[in-house]
Parts: C-alpha cells; sequence; structure tokens
C-alpha cells in the first residue's frame, strides 16, 4: 500500500476518515502493525513505563528513543514514523534542532513535544527546518510533578480557553498534528473543530480526528492500573494480529472510544 504522508494524514482529516494511531517500539511489532494497516506509528516515550519499567517519562533519554525509532523503522514501510523528544531535550528551539536531527536521522518523520504556546517559537524553528511537529497537550506525562499526578486535563473553563488558545498557537506555528490527552470529550470536539490539523484523541473523546493507544495497553500487557481511556483489544482475539486490526476498525468505524473510555 502507498506510503502514509503528512499532507495525506491532512486529506483523511478533512475527508472525515478516522487516523488509527498506536504505540511501538520494536522492528517485529511495526511490521505486524503496519501489515495490519495502521495509519501511524509513535516511539512514545511511555517506552519508559513499558518497556523499561518506570513509573514515568522523566528517565528516557534520546539515546533510547532514538534506538527503538531505528527499530522501528526497520521493520515498518508505509505507516507514517513519529517520536516523541524525550523530557528536556527540547527547552530552547535550537536545543530542538539538535536533538530533533537525532530522531529523524534514526528514522523519524515528524517528532513530538509536550506542551503550549510556550513552544510556539520551537515549532516555527523546526518546521521551518524541514521537521513536522505533532504537539501534544491536556494530560502531558512529562509535566505529572507540576500537574501533581496523572489527571484529567481541561476541566475548568479557564483551563480549557488556555488549551484552545494554546492548540490555535500551535497550529499557526506550523503543528500538523495535535495529541489531546485526558480532557473531556466536548473539549476535545472543540479543539477539533476550531483547527484544521488533525486531532489525535487518547482520552479525549470520539470526535477527535483519529486515536491514539499504547500497544502494551490495548493488548492487555501492562501490567499497572488501566486507565478510564483503554480497551484491550486482545479481549474476543486469538492473535496480536486480530487484536490490532479490530483496534483499526473500531477506530475506523467510530465505535472506539465508546462513552465509558471518555472524560
Ligand atoms: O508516549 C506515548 O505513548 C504517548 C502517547 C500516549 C500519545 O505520548
Ligand atoms: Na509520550
Amino acid at each position: 500500500s502507498k506510503a502514509v504522508t503528512v499532507p495525506a494524514l491532512l486529506a483523511m482529516r478533512q475527508a472525515g476518515e478516522k487516523i488509527a494511531m498506536l504505540t511501538c517500539y520494536d522492528s517485529s511489532f511495526a511490521a505486524l502493525m503496519d501489515r495490519c494497516g495502521v495509519d501511524v506509528l509513535l516511539v512514545g516515550d511511555s517506552l519508559g513505563n513499558v518497556c523499561q519499567g518506570h513509573s514515568s517519562t522523566l528517565p528516557v533519554t534520546l539515546a533510547d528513543i532514538a534506538y527503538h525509532t531505528a527499530c522501528v523503522a526497520r521493520g515498518n514501510q508505509t505507516a507514517l514514523l513519529i517520536a516523541d523528544m524525550p523530557f528536556g531535550t527540547y527547552a530552547t528551539p535550537q536545543a530542538a534542532f539538535d536533538n530533533a536531527v537525532r530522531l529523524m536521522q534514526a528514522g523519524a518523520q515528524m517528532v513530538k513535544i509536550e506542551g503550549g504556546e510556550w513552544l510556539s517559537e520551537t515549532v516555527r524553528f523546526l518546521t521551518d527546518r524541514a521537521i513536522p511537529v505533532c504537539a501534544h497537550l491536556g494530560l502531558t506525562p512529562q509535566s505529572v510533578h507540576q500537574l501533581g499526578g496523572f489527571k484529567v486535563q481541561g476541566k475548568t473553563t479557564e483551563a480549557a480557553d488556555r488549551l484552545k488558545s494554546d492548540a490555535l498557537s500551535l497550529q499557526v506555528a506550523g503543528a500538523s498534528m495535535l495529541v489531546l490527552e485526558a480532557i473531556p470529550s466536548a473539549l476535545g470536539k472543540e479543539v477539533t473543530d476550531k483547527l484544521t490539523i488533525p486531532t489525535i484523541g487518547i482520552g479525549a473523546g470520539p470526535d477527535c480526528a483519529g486515536q491514539v493507544l499504547v500497544m502494551h495497553d490495548m493488548l492487555g500487557v501492562f501490567p499497572g492500573r488501566k486507565a478510564r481511556f483503554v480497551k484491550n483489544f486482545m479481549e474476543g482475539e486469538t492473535s496480536i494480529d486480530a487484536a490490532v486490526r479490530a483496534y483499526i476498525r473500531a477506530v475506523k468505524d467510530k465505535s472506539f472510544p465508546g462513552p465509558e473510555h471518555c472524560f
């Protein structure tokens, strides 16, 4: 099949075709997910939790993400490959560029960074230099110590207004995509309607342009407590292949996320 590109994702959003994204950390799973038809693979810093056993994403290094990105790139053929920029690697536009180059050279086609309006200058700096950027708002796990835990965000009017203006600033600065994590469904819809770029939800309601889950969560492998937005797609299936296909089908036909996965 045809390679998924940044313009192709925008066209999917415009056509109302939901974007199915999964995290991935190694070559064999990349080949499997790609074969099943996943649109986007994310080498998430969630690898700190699911691969390394840490209780946050803060210990993950640039070398860790570069290593896993190279592994995933070798197994992938057509999905768009996004790499997370780890905690502390994008504090200034120049640092962000230098570090993003390493991830692009490892095989990433886009990098993801967590934060609001303060990152607009960085998004502009990267996109001017041919590095596509995915932004990430709402529950941003690298900010866990400021947020005081892994909690739903954007619940007050002020927080919701702030998130909406952050989203617009990041789009204006050149972001190609926006992940929205753990926010009320109504806010997920408002942000999606306000933007032209695709929004990708994880606990952000059914109206986002696409959905993402951590692979260990959607396969029921992660031993930790299960977040409300997680669905185990292995239930009722007899292979990982079938579970991944069931996830993609459920995203595309809008049966996932259901009300029980939303805030
Ligand atoms: O690291 C990750 O897996 C992520 C997704 C949950 C969006 O950032
Ligand atoms: Na992440």
